[in-house]
């Protein structure tokens, strides 16, 4: 079995060059079912990337990398509607191939996507809008099935939540419908905007305006070639990495304004910020102040998917922080592993409520998610002695090169392998 060895109490420093995000490119690889080429750079190196390829291949699509480019080729038209059920059940933006096939072939069968466990996560607003779309959905058996009669039809959509996967697979199936479509309480999330660019750069008739999107459907896309942008996530991790160690970093590649409502919560624990053009700059104090309340909401607001990563920052600080998921029901599953590192946190429903204490400790703990994962590394850099991290296949999911890439800002991390777990 694998697991993560960490040392901590290492000031972290150096430079962190951003990845393209993982939240972007899932979905434009879906979209690529829709175009006969597509070419996307700075694609991270991430096991949901790998399984959306699998996905691809599947459905008769060639699909080529090489470095951080990945190329799809849909030249031979997509042979299979069903999409195969190990990698659409290991990964949530499975779902998301739901409304490229029905746009690209009227008929779409899938398994109910997986994904992290944070809560009940229904998929009831994409069939919402999918049947609004003309889509006829079948539950068969834990399958999907879905088929369309002649093409999908524009139409007027309201969201009762601006829910990110639900815009996307409207736009999927939008993009080619007949007519116009205009969703209301759209997701705004940059990763939702990165895929009407995608679209738009295929010939798409899109615009993006604040939580109203209007798609004007288009006979057919034409293939092209497109860079995925920054994960604001992946650089809102290794600033709270930076924080919570003491250390000073600079996240290159990124797009600040993304992080907008992140970046105020490391000035109010103390941290000095520096923002260029496409670079932060973070030096922490020695030891960081708690900021009184974060709640995560859509976007703008602060990603929920930054919260496990803050929340892990703060342990180690002066003061309380409260922390209000507004998005899942079930996001603090890395608290109980926290609190093995020493960490005071106690919890209620969808608040937590962060004491800050004088120091961590090194334990055996165990990765419950992505964001979780993510978070128990960020305690274990800022922790006194060693820390052995299992079930870091989650982290894989969505961090690239994570371990290559905290050494090289001066952690002591190394992977390791053990024939039997005995330390959690
Ligand atoms: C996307 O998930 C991201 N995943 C998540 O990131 C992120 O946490 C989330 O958006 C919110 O920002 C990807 O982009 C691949 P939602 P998604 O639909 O699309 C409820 C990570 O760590 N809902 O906006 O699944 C739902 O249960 C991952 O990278 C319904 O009730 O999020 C949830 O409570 C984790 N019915 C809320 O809306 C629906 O049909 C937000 O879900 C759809 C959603």
């Amino acid at each position: 079995m694998e697991y993560w060895s960490i040392e901590g109490g290492r000031p972290l420093g150096g430079t962190a060059k951003i990845h393209g995000a993982k939240n972007a490119v899932l979905p434009i690889m879906a979209a690529s079912l829709l175009v006969d080429r597509a070419v996307l750079y700075r694609c991270p190196v991430l096991t949901d990337v790998d399984a959306a390829a699998r996905i691809l291949r599947a459905l008769g699509c060639t699909v080529t990398r090489c470095g951080e480019t990945l190329t799809v080729l849909n030249t031979e038209g997509v042979c299979c509607e069903t999409l195969p059920e190990e990698p659409a059940r290991e990964m949530r933006s499975s779902i998301l191939f739901l409304g490229a096939l029905l746009a690209r072939c009227g008929r779409a069968r899938l398994s109910f996507p997986g994904g992290c466990e944070l809560g009940p996560r229904p998929i009831d607003l994409h069939l919402m809008g999918l049947a609004r779309l003309g889509a006829e959905i079948r539950e068969d058996g834990g399958f999907l099935d879905c088929r369309v009669n002649g093409r999908l039809r524009g139409t007027q959509i309201a969201l009762p939540f601006p829910s990110v996967g639900a815009t996307e697979n409207l736009l999927l199936a939008a993009a080619t419908a007949e007519g116009e479509t205009i969703v209301t309480n759209a997701a705004r999330e940059p990763e939702v905007t990165a895929l009407a660019e995608f679209l738009n750069t295929c010939g798409a008739d899109i615009v993006c305006d604040g939580d109203r999107i209007r798609v004007r459907g288009v006979g057919e896309l034409h293939g092209c070639a497109f860079a995925i942008p920054p994960d604001r996530i992946e650089a809102a991790t290794y600033l709270c990495a930076a924080a919570a160690t003491g250390g000073e970093i600079r996240v290159e590649g990124v797009c600040p304004a993304h992080l907008a409502a992140v970046l105020p919560f490391f000035e109010e624990m103390g941290c000095r910020l520096d923002v260029g053009e496409d670079t932060i700059e973070l030096a922490a104090p020695r030891c960081l102040s708690g900021v009184g309340c974060v709640r995560t909401m859509p976007y703008p607001g602060f990603p929920t998917d930054a919260q496990a990563p803050l929340m892990a920052a703060l342990c180690r600080s002066e003061g309380s922080t409260l922390f209000i998921e507004t998005i899942f029901s079930a996001r603090y599953r890395h608290v109980g592993e926290l609190l093995r590192m020493g960490a005071c946190i106690s919890t209620d429903g969808r608040t937590a409520l962060v004491r800050g204490v004088g120091r961590l400790h090194g334990a055996g703990v165990a990765c419950t998610d992505l964001r979780g994962g993510a978070a128990l590394v960020v305690a274990a850099l800022a922790a006194e002695g060693e820390t052995r991290l299992c079930e870091t296949h989650h982290i894989e999911r969505g961090y690239s090169d994570f371990v290559p890439l905290l050494s090289a800002l001066g952690a002591e991390i190394t992977i390791l392998r053990q024939e039997e777990p005995h330390f959690v």
